[in-house]
Protein backbone atom coordinates (compact mmCIF):
# COMPACT_ATOMS: atom_id res chain seq x y z
CA UNK A 1 0.00 0.00 0.00
CA UNK A 2 1.67 3.47 -0.58
CA UNK A 3 2.40 5.26 2.09
CA UNK A 4 0.55 8.53 0.88
CA UNK A 5 2.26 10.97 4.03
CA UNK A 6 5.83 9.60 3.55
CA UNK A 7 8.48 12.71 3.75
CA UNK A 8 5.60 14.94 3.25
CA UNK A 9 5.34 18.21 5.73
CA UNK A 10 2.05 18.65 7.51
CA UNK A 11 0.70 22.27 6.87
CA UNK A 12 -2.05 21.55 10.10
CA UNK A 13 -1.44 19.11 12.81
CA UNK A 14 -4.00 18.24 14.72
CA UNK A 15 -3.15 16.32 18.16
CA UNK A 16 -5.61 14.78 20.23
CA UNK A 17 -8.10 17.35 19.48
CA UNK A 18 -11.88 16.98 21.73
CA UNK A 19 -14.14 19.57 21.66
CA UNK A 20 -17.81 19.03 23.93
CA UNK A 21 -20.99 20.88 23.34
CA UNK A 22 -21.96 20.16 26.89
CA UNK A 23 -22.57 16.36 27.49
CA UNK A 24 -22.50 16.12 23.55
CA UNK A 25 -18.59 15.22 21.81
CA UNK A 26 -18.15 16.70 18.84
CA UNK A 27 -14.53 15.59 18.55
CA UNK A 28 -13.58 12.84 20.42
CA UNK A 29 -9.16 12.66 20.71
CA UNK A 30 -9.00 13.84 16.71
CA UNK A 31 -5.73 13.19 15.19
CA UNK A 32 -5.90 14.98 11.83
CA UNK A 33 -3.47 16.35 9.17
CA UNK A 34 -3.39 17.95 6.36
CA UNK A 35 0.15 18.08 4.36
CA UNK A 36 1.49 20.49 2.23
CA UNK A 37 0.16 21.11 -1.32
CA UNK A 38 -2.41 18.85 -0.99
CA UNK A 39 -5.96 18.54 -1.88
CA UNK A 40 -7.50 16.77 1.40
CA UNK A 41 -11.06 15.80 1.19
CA UNK A 42 -12.79 15.60 4.69
CA UNK A 43 -16.26 13.73 4.77
CA UNK A 44 -18.54 11.73 7.22
CA UNK A 45 -22.61 11.67 8.01
CA UNK A 46 -24.38 15.19 9.75
CA UNK A 47 -23.26 15.48 12.96
CA UNK A 48 -20.03 14.27 12.62
CA UNK A 49 -17.96 17.13 13.48
CA UNK A 50 -16.50 18.11 10.23
CA UNK A 51 -17.60 21.78 10.54
CA UNK A 52 -16.47 21.64 14.31
CA UNK A 53 -13.37 20.58 13.35
CA UNK A 54 -12.70 23.71 10.88
CA UNK A 55 -14.13 25.80 14.11
CA UNK A 56 -11.45 24.77 16.32
CA UNK A 57 -8.14 25.13 13.66
CA UNK A 58 -9.71 28.59 13.03
CA UNK A 59 -10.09 29.33 16.04
CA UNK A 60 -13.61 30.14 16.76
CA UNK A 61 -14.23 27.47 19.44
CA UNK A 62 -11.21 26.35 21.44
CA UNK A 63 -10.60 23.07 22.30
CA UNK A 64 -10.94 21.04 25.99
CA UNK A 65 -8.00 19.14 25.20
CA UNK A 66 -5.46 18.45 22.39
CA UNK A 67 -3.29 20.99 19.84
CA UNK A 68 -3.60 22.38 16.59
CA UNK A 69 -0.01 23.22 15.27
CA UNK A 70 0.14 25.00 11.63
CA UNK A 71 3.40 24.81 10.21
CA UNK A 72 4.83 23.74 12.92
CA UNK A 73 3.42 26.80 15.46
CA UNK A 74 1.26 25.87 18.20
CA UNK A 75 -1.98 27.64 17.39
CA UNK A 76 -4.55 26.53 19.60
CA UNK A 77 -6.54 28.81 21.28
CA UNK A 78 -5.36 31.46 19.32
CA UNK A 79 -8.21 33.84 18.22
CA UNK A 80 -9.70 33.85 14.98
CA UNK A 81 -7.85 36.85 13.21
CA UNK A 82 -4.69 35.73 14.27
CA UNK A 83 -5.11 32.49 13.21
CA UNK A 84 -6.39 34.42 9.47
CA UNK A 85 -3.08 36.72 9.81
CA UNK A 86 -0.98 33.22 10.09
CA UNK A 87 -2.55 31.46 6.69
CA UNK A 88 -5.28 29.77 7.09
CA UNK A 89 -8.18 31.05 5.80
CA UNK A 90 -11.75 29.59 5.62
CA UNK A 91 -15.40 29.63 3.60
CA UNK A 92 -18.64 28.81 5.89
CA UNK A 93 -20.91 26.22 5.62
CA UNK A 94 -23.78 29.06 6.00
CA UNK A 95 -22.85 31.61 3.32
CA UNK A 96 -23.01 35.04 4.67
CA UNK A 97 -24.26 37.17 1.50
CA UNK A 98 -22.53 40.30 2.39
CA UNK A 99 -25.90 42.51 2.09
CA UNK A 100 -25.25 45.84 0.88
CA UNK A 101 -21.59 45.20 0.16
CA UNK A 102 -20.75 44.72 -3.86
CA UNK A 103 -18.66 41.85 -4.73
CA UNK A 104 -14.87 44.07 -5.27
CA UNK A 105 -15.76 44.98 -1.69
CA UNK A 106 -16.38 42.07 0.02
CA UNK A 107 -13.60 40.87 -1.45
CA UNK A 108 -11.45 43.77 -0.25
CA UNK A 109 -12.67 43.11 3.31
CA UNK A 110 -10.95 39.81 2.67
CA UNK A 111 -7.45 41.54 1.39
CA UNK A 112 -6.82 44.01 4.14
CA UNK A 113 -6.83 41.00 6.30
CA UNK A 114 -2.79 40.53 4.75
CA UNK A 115 -2.07 44.04 3.17
CA UNK A 116 -1.91 46.97 4.75
CA UNK A 117 -1.63 49.67 2.02
CA UNK A 118 -4.36 50.89 0.04
CA UNK A 119 -2.59 50.43 -3.44
CA UNK A 120 -1.44 46.55 -2.11
CA UNK A 121 -5.14 45.86 -1.68
CA UNK A 122 -6.60 47.29 -4.61
CA UNK A 123 -4.01 45.41 -6.46
CA UNK A 124 -5.11 42.32 -4.81
CA UNK A 125 -8.49 42.54 -5.14
CA UNK A 126 -8.26 43.27 -9.29
CA UNK A 127 -5.48 39.77 -9.41
CA UNK A 128 -7.93 37.84 -7.33
CA UNK A 129 -11.39 38.47 -9.22
CA UNK A 130 -9.78 38.41 -12.49
CA UNK A 131 -8.29 34.59 -11.31
CA UNK A 132 -11.74 33.44 -10.13
CA UNK A 133 -13.53 34.67 -13.16
CA UNK A 134 -15.57 37.87 -11.28
CA UNK A 135 -14.18 40.79 -12.91
CA UNK A 136 -17.38 41.67 -15.25
CA UNK A 137 -19.38 40.98 -11.60
CA UNK A 138 -16.93 43.63 -9.36
CA UNK A 139 -19.54 46.06 -9.04
CA UNK A 140 -22.75 43.95 -8.60
CA UNK A 141 -24.16 44.13 -5.29
CA UNK A 142 -23.78 40.75 -3.38
CA UNK A 143 -27.69 40.87 -2.83
CA UNK A 144 -28.50 40.56 -6.13
CA UNK A 145 -26.03 36.87 -7.11
CA UNK A 146 -26.86 33.60 -7.34
CA UNK A 147 -26.16 30.94 -5.90
CA UNK A 148 -22.76 30.06 -7.63
CA UNK A 149 -21.20 33.79 -7.69
CA UNK A 150 -22.05 34.41 -4.26
CA UNK A 151 -19.72 30.74 -3.21
CA UNK A 152 -17.35 32.05 -5.89
CA UNK A 153 -17.84 35.38 -4.38
CA UNK A 154 -17.30 33.69 -0.67
CA UNK A 155 -14.11 31.73 -2.22
CA UNK A 156 -12.38 35.62 -3.56
CA UNK A 157 -12.79 36.82 -0.45
CA UNK A 158 -10.84 33.92 1.47
CA UNK A 159 -8.26 34.10 -1.02
CA UNK A 160 -7.86 37.78 -1.38
CA UNK A 161 -6.25 36.97 2.21
CA UNK A 162 -3.39 35.04 0.40
CA UNK A 163 -4.14 31.65 2.62
CA UNK A 164 -1.79 28.82 2.48
CA UNK A 165 -4.13 26.74 3.69
CA UNK A 166 -8.04 26.75 3.06
CA UNK A 167 -10.47 25.33 4.53
CA UNK A 168 -13.80 24.87 2.61
CA UNK A 169 -17.30 23.98 4.14
CA UNK A 170 -19.87 22.61 1.59
CA UNK A 171 -18.71 25.07 -1.10
CA UNK A 172 -20.49 22.48 -3.76
CA UNK A 173 -23.53 22.12 -2.01
CA UNK A 174 -26.68 23.17 -3.70
CA UNK A 175 -24.32 23.45 -7.38
CA UNK A 176 -25.64 21.97 -10.69
CA UNK A 177 -22.83 19.06 -12.07
CA UNK A 178 -21.86 21.97 -14.59
CA UNK A 179 -21.05 23.79 -11.73
CA UNK A 180 -19.45 21.50 -9.67
CA UNK A 181 -16.90 20.36 -12.40
CA UNK A 182 -16.14 24.61 -13.61
CA UNK A 183 -15.43 24.81 -9.76
CA UNK A 184 -13.18 21.36 -9.74
CA UNK A 185 -11.34 23.32 -12.56
CA UNK A 186 -11.26 26.48 -10.48
CA UNK A 187 -9.92 24.54 -7.28
CA UNK A 188 -7.22 22.64 -8.93
CA UNK A 189 -5.88 26.16 -10.79
CA UNK A 190 -5.68 27.55 -7.05
CA UNK A 191 -3.90 24.83 -6.12
CA UNK A 192 -1.01 24.16 -8.88
CA UNK A 193 -0.37 28.13 -9.68
CA UNK A 194 -1.41 29.84 -6.24
CA UNK A 195 0.14 26.61 -4.37
CA UNK A 196 -2.74 26.64 -2.00
CA UNK A 197 -3.24 24.16 -0.12
CA UNK A 198 -7.03 22.92 0.17
CA UNK A 199 -9.40 21.16 2.54
CA UNK A 200 -12.68 20.35 1.65
CA UNK A 201 -15.71 19.30 3.82
CA UNK A 202 -18.34 18.08 1.55
CA UNK A 203 -21.32 15.64 0.87
CA UNK A 204 -21.22 15.55 -2.97
CA UNK A 205 -18.93 12.50 -2.93
CA UNK A 206 -19.09 12.83 -6.99
CA UNK A 207 -17.11 16.15 -6.14
CA UNK A 208 -15.12 15.16 -3.55
CA UNK A 209 -13.95 11.87 -4.87
CA UNK A 210 -12.68 13.24 -8.02
CA UNK A 211 -11.25 16.36 -6.56
CA UNK A 212 -9.08 14.96 -3.45
CA UNK A 213 -6.34 13.40 -3.48
CA UNK A 214 -6.53 12.33 0.55
CA UNK A 215 -9.69 11.48 2.07
CA UNK A 216 -10.20 11.78 5.97
CA UNK A 217 -13.38 9.93 7.69
CA UNK A 218 -15.42 11.71 10.81
CA UNK A 219 -18.00 9.55 12.41
CA UNK A 220 -19.38 10.66 15.49
CA UNK A 221 -16.77 13.00 16.35
CA UNK A 222 -14.00 10.23 15.73
CA UNK A 223 -11.69 9.38 12.74
CA UNK A 224 -12.51 6.19 10.92
CA UNK A 225 -10.73 6.09 8.04
CA UNK A 226 -8.36 8.30 5.62
CA UNK A 227 -6.52 7.35 2.54
CA UNK A 228 -6.89 7.67 -1.23
CA UNK A 229 -10.31 8.29 -2.33
CA UNK A 230 -9.98 4.48 -3.81
CA UNK A 231 -9.18 3.22 -0.29
CA UNK A 232 -12.06 5.22 1.63
CA UNK A 233 -14.70 4.28 -0.53
CA UNK A 234 -14.21 0.36 -0.81
CA UNK A 235 -13.67 0.58 3.20
CA UNK A 236 -16.57 -1.25 5.42
CA UNK A 237 -16.94 1.10 7.99
CA UNK A 238 -17.05 4.26 6.11
CA UNK A 239 -20.10 2.45 3.71
CA UNK A 240 -21.36 1.58 6.81
CA UNK A 241 -21.70 4.84 8.73
CA UNK A 242 -21.67 7.09 5.41
CA UNK A 243 -21.33 5.60 1.79
CA UNK A 244 -24.05 3.40 1.95
CA UNK A 245 -26.49 5.90 3.07
CA UNK A 246 -25.40 8.65 0.72
N1 LIG B 1 -22.34 25.60 18.82
C1 LIG B 1 -22.82 24.39 19.10
N2 LIG B 1 -23.53 24.15 20.23
C2 LIG B 1 -23.99 22.92 20.52
N3 LIG B 1 -23.81 21.83 19.73
C3 LIG B 1 -23.12 22.01 18.61
C4 LIG B 1 -22.59 23.28 18.22
N4 LIG B 1 -21.94 23.15 17.04
C5 LIG B 1 -22.07 21.86 16.69
N5 LIG B 1 -22.77 21.18 17.63
C6 LIG B 1 -23.06 19.72 17.60
O1 LIG B 1 -21.83 19.05 17.42
C7 LIG B 1 -21.99 17.95 16.52
C8 LIG B 1 -21.07 18.14 15.33
O2 LIG B 1 -21.59 19.22 14.55
P1 LIG B 1 -20.88 19.72 13.22
O3 LIG B 1 -21.61 20.95 12.81
O4 LIG B 1 -19.43 19.83 13.45
O5 LIG B 1 -21.17 18.51 12.22
P2 LIG B 1 -20.86 18.40 10.67
O6 LIG B 1 -20.04 17.18 10.48
O7 LIG B 1 -20.33 19.68 10.15
O8 LIG B 1 -22.33 18.10 10.08
P3 LIG B 1 -23.02 18.61 8.72
O9 LIG B 1 -22.55 17.66 7.66
O10 LIG B 1 -24.48 18.43 9.00
O11 LIG B 1 -22.64 20.02 8.50
C9 LIG B 1 -23.47 17.92 16.16
O12 LIG B 1 -24.11 16.98 17.01
C10 LIG B 1 -23.94 19.33 16.43
O13 LIG B 1 -25.31 19.36 16.78
MG1 LIG C 1 -20.98 21.06 8.84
Amino acid sequence: MMNLSRGRDAILEVKGVTKRFGGLVALNKVDFQVFQGEILGLIGPNGAGKTTLFNVVTGFYKPESGKVYFKGRDITGKLPHVISRLGIGRTFQVVKPFYGLTVEEAVKVGAYNHVKEKEGVGRRVKEVLEFIGLTPLSNRLCKHLNLVEIKRTALAQALAAKPDLLLLDEIAAGLTPTEINELIKLLRKINSEWGTTLCLVEHVMKFIMNISQRVTVLHYGVKIAEGTPQKVARDKKVIDAYLGAV
